[in-house]
């Protein structure tokens, strides 16, 4: 525990020392949410951890999430030193879509509007017309829709078929998906709901459709939360990592939640309703980037400037 308190010490003063900001996803670690929260960083979803990182004045963004978040924030501002924790943190969305693979997919479909998901390689984004987080895809693709266009959808086939449920789009999935969230059962999920008859339930669309059904709220991480502060209700059962509940709790002391169920039990199954991506990110390797300036995210800066067009063109929809 002195060592923990220590390592919040030293994160601290080098933020101050470099001039740094740190940017986090509500699935890392709960001591390095509160950190970015008390320096002045942000911690939330994909879609504003992009815009608060291209909008800080900052010159170093550290990025305690996923390679791809990483890699959106050197896009959006090619001139900030950005670090991440741990290079080797990426998802199983972008592994699951290698960018020689999608390419050709997109050349064998020149018909369809091409719009890809947050968690992809720089590559891929470079490839496509528009990228989206889950807080606006739908929103997205219902536009893109209503203006008769056909999409072609990658990489997450459980996000894509939801939107492709909701707004009655014609899209092409690829078909891939999150090992996090393909965990989370239908079945288990109405057992439970059974059991806990006044509970609410809270579903990120990385989901099965069949927990999609179930839900009473299927948003992004950030809808989640407040979600779960404005309902009227004290219980709520939550179909996303884990990391979620912290904030969850802090937005809604007095209410309880209750992770949905997954495939294996929770001893068993490494990946049960945690990313272990976005376990990588703790205050040992936060401290070891600061003070040492390793782990400097790199785009190419010709893929960079082509994935900018679909990113910019996100932000611009959403302001
Ligand atoms: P959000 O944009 O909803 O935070 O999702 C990011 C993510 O990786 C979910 O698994
Ligand atoms: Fe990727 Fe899933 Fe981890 Fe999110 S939770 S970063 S989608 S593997």
């Amino acid at each position: 525990a002195i060592e923990k308190l220590e390592l919040k010490v030293r994160v601290r003063q080098l933020l101050k020392e470099k001039q740094a900001v740190l940017v986090a996803h509500y699935y890392v670690d709960a001591e390095l949410q509160d950190l970015a929260e008390e320096t002045g960083g942000c911690v939330s979803d994909s879609l504003e951890m992009a815009r608060f990182g291209r909008d800080h004045p900052a010159k170093t963004l550290v990025v305690a999430g996923v390679k791809f978040m990483g890699e959106t924030a050197k896009i959006l501002s090619p001139e900030k030193t950005i670090l991440m924790p741990d290079l080797d943190a990426t998802c199983s969305l972008d592994l699951g879509c290698p960018a020689d693979e999608f390419a050709a997919f997109c050349d064998a479909h020149p018909d369809r509007t091409v719009v890809v998901y947050a968690n992809t390689s720089a590559a891929v984004k470079a490839r496509a017309d528009w990228m989206v987080t889950s807080s606006i895809g739908l929103d997205i693709v219902a536009h893109l829709h209503a203006q008769g266009k056909k999409i072609l959808w990658a990489p997450d086939k459980h996000l894509g078929g939801y939107i492709q449920k909701q707004t009655g789009a014609d899209m092409l999935l690829w078909q891939g998906s999150c090992l996090v969230h393909d965990e989370f059962k239908g079945i288990e999920l109405d057992v439970l709901k059974a059991e806990h008859p006044n509970a609410k339930v809270l579903v990120h669309p990385e989901s099965p459709a069949a927990v999609v059904a179930l839900a009473d709220v299927v948003g992004s991480t950030s809808q989640m939360i407040h979600a779960a502060k404005t309902l009227d209700a004290e219980e709520f059962i939550v179909a996303t990592d884990n990391g979620i509940l912290h904030k969850m709790q802090m937005a809604a002391p007095t209410k309880r939640f209750i992770v949905a169920p997954t495939a294996g039990n929770s001893a068993t199954c490494k990946s049960c309703a945690h990313c272990p991506w976005m376990a990588m990110n703790g205050l040992r390797n936060l401290v070891q980037v600061l003070e040492s300036g390793n782990n400097e995210i790199q785009v190419d800066p010709v893929v960079g400037q082509k994935a900018k067009v679909c990113i910019d063109r996100m932000l611009d929809f959403a302001a």
